[in-house]
């Protein structure tokens, strides 16, 4: 594993027996500093270099050591995706990971000595984290992240599985309206359709490009065209039709297939009862449409028809998306980046996503 490693003078002669505790164990170890234990330093900006190399994909794990650890974990927790926990037992940092999934285990010098900060070092790498509610709950931090700073996730990231939620105005002016209870079935559907277009072009923002010449009335230029790209938009019935227009205004070419899914009264679990896809699915990218990402059920059910039909390159798009449905497409498909306009805080005990807009299909089609 690719370890950071950073202390205050607090911390440095911790951080020297941790490091050389962890190259033992064979972890690809980098030590940003400080450097002595001599000259006092400000621990903020050693956490600052030590977060930096996990946001930036240097690293997957940190540890931050200084006198008590509290300097430390603060500073680390203002930072976008650092989840760091400050451990004085081996339970905790255990815990740590399989309910919190810790990047970043932090410890104070001056409240443990060596030998318990190998032990809690040793169970924090050990652990995994936990799926189901644990997931949930993690998803949630996520949400107040997003909310708070914006979404960091827009850069398509090898191997997929980004969260992408489209904060731009226009989509959050339309969705304000679409979440009126007052709103027209007609300005509903309208709405639903110009929503998927904006968010349609952010979601095609990175779709290669290849250099054409062009002839404008004045002279010969450069200029630029699509490479060939080919797309599937797939809605899943029936309010994922709402949004198919909408997306097809910007990408005319796009393919459009199909999956109807109904829930089993008995089991709850989703059936599919209709599923047809473009012959070619295996060499799309395809854009799921499901206006509402609740429970996750049938959106990770109807991934899972896709993909059993040959579909590969696969995102999913919603209007407004729930933490725990999100955490099932995430853990069912780890894989798919999921493209939202909303991450909404919960779900009620209808399986409702709060304050979410009610049912999609029944405001789309006027049908209650
Ligand atoms: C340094 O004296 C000390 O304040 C620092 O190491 C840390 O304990 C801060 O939280």
């Amino acid at each position: 594993m690719r370890i950071v490693i950073a202390s205050d003078h607090a911390g440095f002669a911790l951080k020297g027996e941790l490091r050389e505790m962890l190259e033992g164990l064979g972890h690809d170890v980098t030590d940003v500093g400080t450097y002595s234990g001599e000259k006092p330093v400000d621990y903020p900006d050693w956490s600052e270099k030590a977060t930096e190399r996990i946001t930036s994909g240097k690293a997957d794990r940190g540890i931050l050591i200084c006198g008590t650890g509290i300097g430390m974990s603060i500073a680390a927790n203002k930072v976008r995706g650092i989840y760091a926990a400050l451990c004085d037992n081996e339970f905790s940092a255990k815990v740590s990971r399989e309910h919190n999934d810790a990047n970043v285990l932090v410890m104070g010098s001056r409240v443990i000595g060596v030998e318990l900060a190998r032990a809690i070092t040793a169970a924090w790498l050990e652990a995994e984290p936990f799926e189901g509610r644990h997931l949930v709950r993690r998803q949630k931090i996520i949400s107040y992240e997003v909310s708070a700073h914006g979404d960091p996730d827009r850069v398509p990231r090898e191997g997929g599985g980004r969260v992408v939620i489209m904060e731009h105005p226009l989509i959050q002016h339309k969705l304000s309206i679409v979440r009126d209870k007052n709103t027209s079935v007609k300005d509903f559907r309208d709405l639903v359709q110009e929503i998927a277009g904006l968010m349609a072009y952010e979601i095609s923002r990175n779709l290669p490009m290849e250099q054409i010449d062009v002839e404008t009335p004045v002279c010969a230029t450069k200029g630029f065209s699509l490479s060939g790209k080919k797309l599937a938009v797939v809605p899943v019935l029936r309010a994922g039709l709402g949004m198919v227009e909408g997306i097809l205004r910007l990408v005319p070419n796009a393919k459009v297939g199909h999956v109807g899914l109904y829930r089993d009264p008995d089991t709850l679990r989703p059936v599919d009862y209709y599923c047809k896809l473009p012959n070619d699915i295996g060499e799309r990218d395809i854009f799921i449409l499901d206006p509402m990402l609740a429970t996750g059920g049938s959106a990770s059910a109807a991934i899972a028809h896709v993909k059993d039909r040959g579909g590969r390159r696969i995102s999913l798009v919603s209007l407004i998306a729930a933490p725990e449905g999100v955490a099932k497409v995430k853990s069912d498909h780890p894989e798919v980046d999921i493209f939202s306009a909303a991450l909404d805080s919960r779900l009620n005990d209808h399986g409702y996503i709060v304050p979410g807009l009610g049912d999609a299909g029944d405001r789309l089609f006027g049908t209650k």
